[in-house]
């Protein structure tokens, strides 16, 4: 029976993250994981498989819809799926394995095989068990379902099955205009798949920025995605190679079936705590199936803390990575910290999506005093020179103060120019002092600036 400080369940971003800063605080650590690979959902089928396909399809877009504009002429590249798909594996293989390697320089176990916890301080893998005097879970989520919607993985695909189709099809029904579905919608769309989105509420994205939800659903149609709104999807029906998906539309209750060769089921994910034996434990549970935890991490059990997407907030990587460092240090006697008020989220589509803080319609149900500075990529020079200008940078802060309440940002860089404000907030800054920051020219990140500047005397270039 080997004996340890702390045993992290499960090697995603939250898991491997933890057990690393665990070992660094001095900690014997060590990380149970059942899959072939460390990494977890994101390194495997999630995250970064997904930015491979979107990176390989983005350069197809461009050289079909770009090249000739800037005087590149020729015939654009033609596809090999199978290649394409290989590159996908070889990125995850480099990432999997950095991670290996970075269990190895930090001196964390990997256990291999699936844990259960037959009692405090214990966890148990395969026939061994091992002790633990701190156990952190960490075992993330899986995609969920709807009632009448069977996954096989082939046909009827989560972002798991859609990272690994054997062919790009011809007829593809996303079910949910969240984050997977268009990021996966965008890939097979730009692949030459005719792809259908199906979306039970009004509005694309929900919990964005309203005006960034209309602005990037307006781009996402320009690139020949298509959308059903209002329509709640009752149930698929599989033929083999082939699909039916029938939804109901909201406004008037009528009945339509669509026809498709992959059905993308994209309606959220739920955490997976399976197998762990939380219920024999007596550990409490969250209504919506995450496990419940206290400000530091800490379940009712002592000494077993769980983070990431099997307790409550946002199912983010990097949310799960700062929680996974805090209980480290919580874990170390530190004072570990996460200011769950500035945590980005990103979608990864051309044009990126990013935001931070609040958004206009939650400033607005709160009551909240606020202005509001934005600015169109269309007035930034190195964007109008990528064809990047459709756009804007929206900054909201308050009225009295002028500090940053939240951005939301789509076009180019997106996900990267958030930085930019993430700090600010975390600094607690006025649009002010991001407007008295010199930014370099020409860069995307001068539209922050810009709007920033809105907020007071007003842009420039506008
Ligand atoms: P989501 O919660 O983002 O979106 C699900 C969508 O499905 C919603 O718009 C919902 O209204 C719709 N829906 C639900 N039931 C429906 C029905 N019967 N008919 C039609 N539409 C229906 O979930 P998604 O996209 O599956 O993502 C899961 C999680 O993974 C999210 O928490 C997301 O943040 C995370 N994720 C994050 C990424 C990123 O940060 N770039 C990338 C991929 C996933």
């Amino acid at each position: 029976m080997s004996q340890y400080d702390v045993i992290v369940i499960g090697s995603g971003p939250g898991g491997y993250v933890c057990a690393i800063r665990c070992a660094q605080l001095g900690l014997k650590t060590a990380c149970v994981e059942g899959r072939a690979t460390l990494g977890g959902t994101c390194l495997n089928v999630g995250c970064i498989p997904s930015k491979a396909l979107l990176h390989a399809t983005h350069m197809l877009h461009e050289a079909e819809h770009n090249f000739t504009k800037m005087g590149l002429k020729g015939k654009s590249p033609s596809v090999d799926w199978k290649e394409m798909l290989a590159y996908k594996d070889d990125v995850i293989g480099q990432n999997t394995k950095g991670i290996e390697f970075l269990f190895k320089k930090n001196k964390v176990d990997w256990i291999k095989g699936w844990a259960t916890i037959p009692g405090a301080g214990k966890v148990k893998v395969g026939d061994e068990t091992h002790e633990a005097k701190n156990i952190v879970i960490a075992t993330g989520s899986q995609a969920s379902s709807l009632p009448g919607v069977e996954i096989d993985e082939k046909v009827v695909v989560t972002s798991t099955g859609a990272l690994d189709l054997p062919k790009v099809p011809k007829k593809m029904v996303v079910i949910g205009a969240g984050v997977i579905g268009l990021e996966m919608g965008s890939v097979y769309a730009r692949l030459g798949a005719e792809v259908t989105v199906v979306e039970y509420l009004d509005q694309i994205t929900p919990g964005m920025d309203g005006e960034v939800c209309k602005t990037f659903q307006r781009m996402l149609k320009k690139q020949g995605l298509n959308f059903i709104m209002g329509a709640a999807v009752q149930g698929v029906e599989t033929l083999k190679t082939k699909a039916k998906v029938s939804y109901k539309l909201r406004k008037d209750d009528s009945e339509h079936m669509l026809d498709a060769d992959v059905v993308l089921v994209a309606t959220g994910r739920k955490p997976f705590t399976d197998g762990l034996g939380l219920d024999a434990l007596g550990i409490g549970m969250e209504e919506r199936g995450q496990i419940r935890t206290d400000t530091h991490w800490a379940t009712n059990l002592k000494g077993v803390y769980a983070i990431g997407d099997a307790i409550a907030g946002p199912m983010l990587a990097h949310k799960a990575e700062d929680e996974g460092m805090a209980v480290a240090e919580v874990i170390a006697g530190k004072a570990g910290h996460v200011n769950y008020g500035v945590i980005p989220s990103v979608i990864y589509t051309h044009p990126e999506v990013a935001a931070v803080g609040k958004t206009e319609e939650q400033l607005k149900e709160e009551g909240r005093a606020f202005k509001v500075g934005k600015f169109s990529f269309m007035g930034n020079g190195r964007a109008k020179a990528v064809f990047a200008g459709d756009g804007f940078v929206k900054i909201l802060a308050d009225k009295q103060t002028d500090r940053i309440l939240g951005a939301h940002i789509i076009g180019p860089a997106a996900g990267d120019l958030i930085h930019e404000i993430c700090v600010a907030m975390e600094f607690g800054a006025a649009a002010q002092d991001l407007a008295l920051t010199c930014h370099a020219h020409p860069t995307y990140s001068e539209a922050v600036r810009e709007a920033a500047l809105a907020c007071g005397d007003g842009p420039i270039h506008a």
